[in-house]
Formats: C-alpha cells, structure tokens, sequence
C-alpha cells in the first residue's frame, strides 16, 4: 500500500468543510461542474454554467445546495430540489467533485449531509431522495444505500416513524 497517498487522502478528508453555497461561491461551482459535466452546457439543457450556478442557490425555488470546501478552494457541488409531493421528494440534480478530489469520500459526505440536513428539516416526516443517474455512477449512487426503479432513476427513502415496521415487513416477505 502506499502510505504517503492514504496520509494525503487522510488529511484531505479532515480538511473538508461542508456547507450551505452563497453567492460568492457561484464562479468556484461553475468551475467544478463544467470540469465534471464535459461538452457542450446545452448539451445538459442549460443556458450556462455560470446560470446554472446561479440557479441553483434560489432556495425560494425549492434549492438545496451544499459545496465542500478545501482550503478556500471549492472542490464538491450538491444540489438538489424539493418537490412538495405527498411523501416530501428532494430530488438530486447535480452532484460533482473536482477530478483530483474524487475518491476521497467527498461525494459520500455531500450525500451524508444532505440526509443529515434532510432529517433534521422534515423532522419525522419521511422523505423520498430520487435522481437520475448515468450507468457508470449507478455503483457509486448504490453504495449510498439507492437502488434503480426504472430508466436510470435511483431513489432512497429515509426518516419517518414507519420505518422500523416497513423493514420488518419486508424481512418477513424476504426481501
Ligand atoms: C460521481 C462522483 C460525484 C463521486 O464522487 P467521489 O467523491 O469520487 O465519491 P466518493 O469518494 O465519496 O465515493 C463513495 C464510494 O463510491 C465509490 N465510487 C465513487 N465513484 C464511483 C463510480 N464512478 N463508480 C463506482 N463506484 C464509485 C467509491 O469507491 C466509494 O466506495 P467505498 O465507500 O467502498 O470506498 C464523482 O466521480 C464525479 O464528480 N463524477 C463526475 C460527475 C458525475 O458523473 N456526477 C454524477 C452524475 S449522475
């Protein structure tokens, strides 16, 4: 194994800062997305990078954006939208990391804090995570506990008082 890259992915991790996106940070979102979703904006249907940055911190729009931050530097985007449907969705619209960042479990703690914000929020109420992902993320969105329920859209459930009841249900069933 090689000590010194676990050492340095040691220290990058405790480095990480995540927090709510503002909007001095639109210019360091726009740089990771466009590094991460390559080609053309409107390829991915929108104006800009720069829009979609802005877009995205409209939290009377719904928005739920979260970067993670390592020494100044912005290295990690989540954002994603609540959906006020009958079981409350917040639906993951783009989540990236900086190329040289990836693996180091920054993504997984985008997630993890979106769940923690997302529990804390909506209290005991249950709440349906859903996104649609490309084949080769599928694994890494799997890994975060999502499972696929047609045409490349994943969903996760969490909180709410019936959870236990549901999972005994479904030990009984075999599933
Ligand atoms: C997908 C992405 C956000 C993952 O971020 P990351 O910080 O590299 O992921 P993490 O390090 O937190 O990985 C968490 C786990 O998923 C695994 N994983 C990460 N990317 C994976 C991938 N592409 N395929 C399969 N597994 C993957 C990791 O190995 C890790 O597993 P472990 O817990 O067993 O060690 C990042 O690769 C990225 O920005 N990709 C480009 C943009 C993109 O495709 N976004 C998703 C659009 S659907």
């Amino acid at each position: 194994m090689n000590e010194a890259c676990t050492e340095e992915e040691d220290s990058t991790q405790s480095d990480i800062e995540i927090v709510p996106a503002i909007s001095k940070d639109i210019e360091g979102i726009a740089t990771v997305l466009r590094e991460s979703f390559p080609g053309k904006a409107k390829y991915y249907k929108i104006r800009s990078w720069e829009h979609e940055s802005k877009k995205i911190l409209r939290s009377d729009k719904g928005w739920i954006t979260f970067i993670a931050v390592h020494q100044g530097r912005i290295v990690g985007v989540l954002a994603a939208r609540h959906l006020k449907t009958v079981t409350p969705t917040v639906r993951i619209e783009w989540i990236a990391v900086a190329k040289s960042f990836r693996r180091r479990g920054i993504g997984k703690a985008l997630f993890d804090h979106l769940t923690r914000w997302i529990t804390t929020t909506f209290f005991d109420q249950q709440v349906r995570i859903t996104l649609r992902a490309r084949t080769d993320v599928q694994n890494f969105y799997r890994k975060l506990g999502l499972r696929c329920y047609g045409r490349g859209w994943m969903k996760k459930r969490i909180g709410g008082q019936n959870d236990e009841l549901d999972q005994s249900g479904a030990a009984r069933n075999g599933k």
